[in-house]
């Protein structure tokens, strides 16, 4: 089969490959395994998905894994399995990511799928992390049966950014804009509380629940005084909260609101993002939230550093006033960063009270390819076309594809400790 037309085809081949050796109800299963996994949130850990079906190919349960410290997507569908009444001796499992071996801070879901007595395991990719970690040497160690490669190109799709994020051993990073019709976070007296609807409010505070650290720049904090905190709708402080985090070279003030009294408050004197993300990343910190102002929302734009853009569009114009974004160093049209909707954790645009919620992400670009050299002559009998540079499926990031059944899975290596599945 050629290679030779465009990336389109390629990709076409290589996922024709990978669906070699799976039976149509796997196929049917994986691909529900990868919707299901949108409905989780973007963050610290990557979307899964999970499918059990039965020896006939009945699909017994779907689960999908709801965020960091809540259950993998296996161990989900397991228990739905279960409370529907269903016995697992000899289902597959068809999961989007290699099942985890390591107890974090919940357990590992290689064991739940032994003990819950199902003898198949298809998974898309494998875990990033160390090899130690990856839970198909432990099932195959247990007699399961395990294969992997189904469905490896969407579910790096899926989960891209993340992959970036382990690979470059940062913190996966939201930018939260909270902006009027006309891009102002702030008006011209400063002015900016409350720009959002209180349900907006309400899934920003949510989402403050959820993450490790939330950061803003020096002015913000001069000019806002914000206490940072995740809390609920009656102003209760919730039970997770974030580190907060203040970036710039001016020092914090003593009886600045931020400070709170739980000592959760770091300030990191530098102006550089990449600088601030090691220090985070050193810190434990694996999904961060940056929340402004404009001059920070712009540094980490500028540096290519933004994973996932939630933008709370409220139906208010100012006309002046602080822009939401400074200059990102773009010139020219052709240089404009472009974002794509992104379906996943919520959807791609939800009204939220009188707002908008827009939830984005980077679209992929592709490094830039030098010309192959010409070939060298060759005798016109021993003449190979090889595939243009083009026309190659997307290098993964980060997690290697495996495409062959019963195999030993390729790896990368990063940090055990940044989660997994
Ligand atoms: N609606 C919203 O969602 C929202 C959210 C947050 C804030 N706001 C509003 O945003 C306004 C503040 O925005 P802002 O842009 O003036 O300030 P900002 O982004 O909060 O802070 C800017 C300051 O951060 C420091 N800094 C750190 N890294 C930097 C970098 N790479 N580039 C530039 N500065 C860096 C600098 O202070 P040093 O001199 O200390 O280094 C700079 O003066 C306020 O009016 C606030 O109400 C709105």
């Amino acid at each position: 089969m050629s290679l030779k037309h465009s990336t389109h085809d390629a990709a076409d081949v290589v996922a024709a490959l990978a669906v070699a050796g799976f039976s149509e109800a796997e196929v049917a299963a994986m691909d529900a395994a990868l919707a299901a996994a949108l409905q989780g949130p973007r963050g610290a850990n990557p979307l899964v998905g999970a499918v059990v079906i039965a020896a006939d190919g009945t699909r017994l349960a779907t689960g999908y894994h709801r965020g960091a410290g809540t259950a993998h997507a296996e161990a989900d569908a397991i228990d739905q399995a279960k409370a529907a009444g269903h016995g697992l001796s000899g289902a597959t499992m068809v999961v989007t990511l290699e099942p985890c071996n390591h107890c974090g801070r919940t357990g590992p879901c290689a064991q739940a799928i032994i003990e819950a007595g199902i003898s198949d395991v298809v998974y898309a990719i494998d875990d990033p992390h160390d090899p130690a970690a990856g839970g198909a040497a432990t099932l195959r160690a247990a007699g399961v049966r395990v294969r992997s490669g189904l469905g490896a190109l969407a579910a790096l799709e899926l989960n891209r950014r993340w992959f970036d994020a382990v690979a470059a051993q940062r913190p996966f990073v939201t930018l939260h804009i909270a902006q009027t019709l006309d891009s102002r976070i702030a008006a011209s007296d400063g002015t900016s509380q409350w720009i959002s609807s209180p349900e907006s409010l309400a899934d920003n505070h949510a989402l403050r629940g959820r993450i490790d650290a939330i950061l803003v720049g020096t002015q913000t904090v001069l000019v806002d005084n914000p206490r940072l905190t995740a809390r609920g709708a009656d102003g209760a402080p919730a039970g997770r909260q974030p580190l907060r985090v203040v970036m710039g070279y001016r020092g914090i003030p003593e009886g600045a609101a931020i400070n709170g009294d739980d000592g959760k408050v770091l300030h990191l004197p530098t102006r550089d993002p990449r600088e601030a993300l090691d220090e985070l990343f050193a810190a434990g910190v694996r999904h961060l939230m940056v929340e402004g102002g404009s001059r920070i929302l712009s540094a980490f734009l500028a540096a290519g550093l933004v994973d996932e853009l939630i933008v709370y569009l409220a139906p208010t114009l100012l006309g002046s006033g602080t822009p939401a974004l400074e200059d990102l160093g773009i010139t020219t049209l052709a240089g404009a960063q472009q974002w794509e909707w992104d379906p996943a954790s919520g959807g791609a645009v939800r009204p939220l009270g009188r707002d908008l919620r827009l939830h984005l992400r980077p679209v992929q670009t592709e490094p830039a390819q030098t010309e192959p050299a010409p070939p060298e002559p060759a005798p016109t009998e021993h003449v190979q076309t090889r595939p243009a540079l083009t026309d190659r499926p997307p290098t993964p990031p980060a997690a290697a594809v495996n495409t062959s059944s019963d195999s030993t899975p390729l790896r990368t290596v990063a940090d055990p400790a940044s989660g997994g599945n």
